[in-house]
């Protein structure tokens, strides 16, 4: 591809991610992340979910300081900089404007390249942020608070979308769930906390769908009747049965989950396996891929939890695939709040 930038053997990258409550930059050189700085925003917690506007002014405020932490963390002066990675979607847009402008504004004063990174992508390449790195194919079972997708990899830029869910993600079915329980949000850590305590004993319903497609919605509403039901014989019964209530919430949605991967891998001969996005921090659904994998003959890739969340890391691993084919962005490039998965077939 025609460039005007010159590509280098081991460039330097500075990489941004503000698609949703987590201002994060990341430093990578010689095919490491030197540094990965996130900030997290605390102030949607008294809202019970993330409220875009205050998403956006909370990246405005941050996004300096992360960026000087980034820097001096990786000891990376920022005229050593080679290329500017940044997520244009799918995300908030709000958020993924301030991320972007900053990320021209850099691009811009320092003369290099732009890399516009697809979020859902990143989470796939977050596997190879650090070693042991998964073989080509490989499925990736990307569970975040806005996603859940089945994911075929064919190569580090290549990959399809084997299914996904029809309404909420799985994040926030943990999240919405919890909040029924009278848990603050994000509810996914606590439930997984909670459920350690726990038996699953209460069945909530399992939707019945086709092929590798998946919906929580139902499982929302289930709760609540269920809730309802209950409270009216015992008006404490949450209290008296949360240890049980949250194993029994995170069984459901760990069950669907895992009977559509092993479906999938099943079809597709596929013995490579990888969790991705925030929900993969989940215990029960690490014991379940284990156990999985363990029963199927699966090598399973979980990467580090800082890994695992929204974190610019996952962004320069996406980046630094993206400069050596000089697939740079224009400048003039608007990110995207939707934004399917690049079709592209790139082989190395
Ligand atoms: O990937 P992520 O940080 O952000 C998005 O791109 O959405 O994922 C956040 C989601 C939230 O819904 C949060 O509740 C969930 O991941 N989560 C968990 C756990 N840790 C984070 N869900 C269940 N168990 C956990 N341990
Ligand atoms: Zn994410």
């Amino acid at each position: 591809m025609y460039s005007r930038f010159k590509i280098v053997q081991k460039p330097v990258l500075l990489a941004i991610e503000s698609s949703c409550d987590d201002t994060s930059v990341a430093i990578w050189k010689d095919g490491n992340v030197l540094s990965n700085v996130v900030s997290s925003q605390i102030e949607h917690v008294q809202y019970g979910g993330i409220v875009p506007e205050v998403a956006s002014r909370a990246h405005q405020e941050s996004i300096l300081p992360v960026t000087e932490k980034a820097l001096s963390d990786a000891g990376i002066d920022l005229p050593e900089v080679d290329a500017i990675a940044v997520t244009a979607g799918p995300g908030l847009l709000g958020s993924l404007i301030v991320g972007m402008s900053f990320a021209k504004g850099l691009a811009l004063s320092l003369n290099v390249p732009l890399l516009a990174i697809h979020h859902m992508e990143a989470h796939v390449l977050a596997h190879f942020a650090e070693p042991p790195y998964p073989g080509f194919p490989f499925l990736c079972l990307t569970v975040s608070g806005g996603h859940t997708q089945i994911v075929r990899v064919n190569d580090f830029l290549d990959m399809e979308i084997l299914g996904e869910t029809l309404d909420d993600a799985a994040g926030e079915a943990f999240d919405k769930s919890g909040k029924l329980l009278g848990l603050g949000y994000p509810a996914g850590p606590q439930i997984d906390r909670l459920a350690q305590e726990g038996q699953p004993i209460f069945p909530f319903p399992k939707p019945q769908l086709d092929g590798y497609q998946f919906s929580f919605s139902g499982l929302k509403t289930a709760i609540r009747y269920f809730i309802e039901k209950e409270t009216r014989q015992d008006p404490d019964f949450i209290r008296h049965h949360l240890n049980d209530l949250c194993a029994s919430i995170q069984a459901a949605i760990i069950q669907a989950l895992m009977e559509k991967l092993i479906r999938a891998a099943q079809d597709t001969g596929i013995t490579t396996l990888a969790l991705a996005g925030g929900v993969s921090a989940n215990s029960g659904l690490r014991k379940a891929a284990q156990d999985a994998a363990h029963q199927y003959g699966w090598e399973l890739f979980i990467p580090d939890f800082a890994y695992c969340t929204d974190n610019a890391g996952m962004i320069a691993v996406a980046g630094y695939y993206k400069y050596l084919e000089a697939d740079f962005a224009p400048l003039d490039l608007a990110p995207a709040a939707r934004m399917p998965l690049p079709n592209r077939s790139i082989r190395h």
